[in-house]
């Protein structure tokens, strides 16, 4: 199918199976590699991006059901500035092999956009989907304490 897709605010014209996943639309067509494979079935985040500011796993969105304004880990900040999370996010060492942190700062941008100062239970209900094989969960909730607070 043919569609315009618009991703970081840019569109794109793109002519591929209905059904292929978001997730290769982003990674192989446009080359967008920040937005990772993990599991390819919902299961680990690592895939996270943005549909109309909601967090999404683009392993298990179609091409064809995609529908709005798409952002993605290299779209989060601005191309003068990181974004706070990837701010904090840097302040606190956050990454350890670093392959499921841009799942993480997604899911946690959306978090912060519905809820700007999260508890620690509204933190881990909200990041509970977002698997890391580093453990390196304790960073992300301080990393997003620090966004939260602008520090
Ligand atoms: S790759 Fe999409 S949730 Fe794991
Ligand atoms: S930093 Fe290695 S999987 Fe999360």
């Amino acid at each position: 199918m043919s569609k315009t897709i618009t991703v970081n605010g840019t569109p794109h014209e793109v002519d591929l199976p209905e059904d292929m996943p978001l997730l290769w639309v982003l990674r192989d067509a446009l080359n967008m590699t920040g937005t990772k494979f993990g599991c390819g079935v919902s299961a680990c985040g690592a895939c996270t991006v943005h549909v109309n500011g909601e967090a999404v796993r683009s392993c298990q969105t179609t091409l064809g059901d995609v529908e709005g304004d798409i952002v993605t880990i290299e779209g989060l900040g601005s191309p003068d500035s990181l974004h706070r999370l990837q701010q904090a996010w840097i302040d606190h060492q956050v990454a350890q092999c670093g392959y499921c942190q841009s799942g993480q700062i997604m899911q946690a941008a959306a978090l912060l956009a519905e809820t700007p100062n999260p508890t620690d239970d509204e933190i881990d209900e909200a990041m509970s989907g977002n698997l890391c094989r580093c453990g390196t969960y304790p960073r992300i909730r301080a990393a997003i304490h620090a966004a939260a607070k602008g520090s």
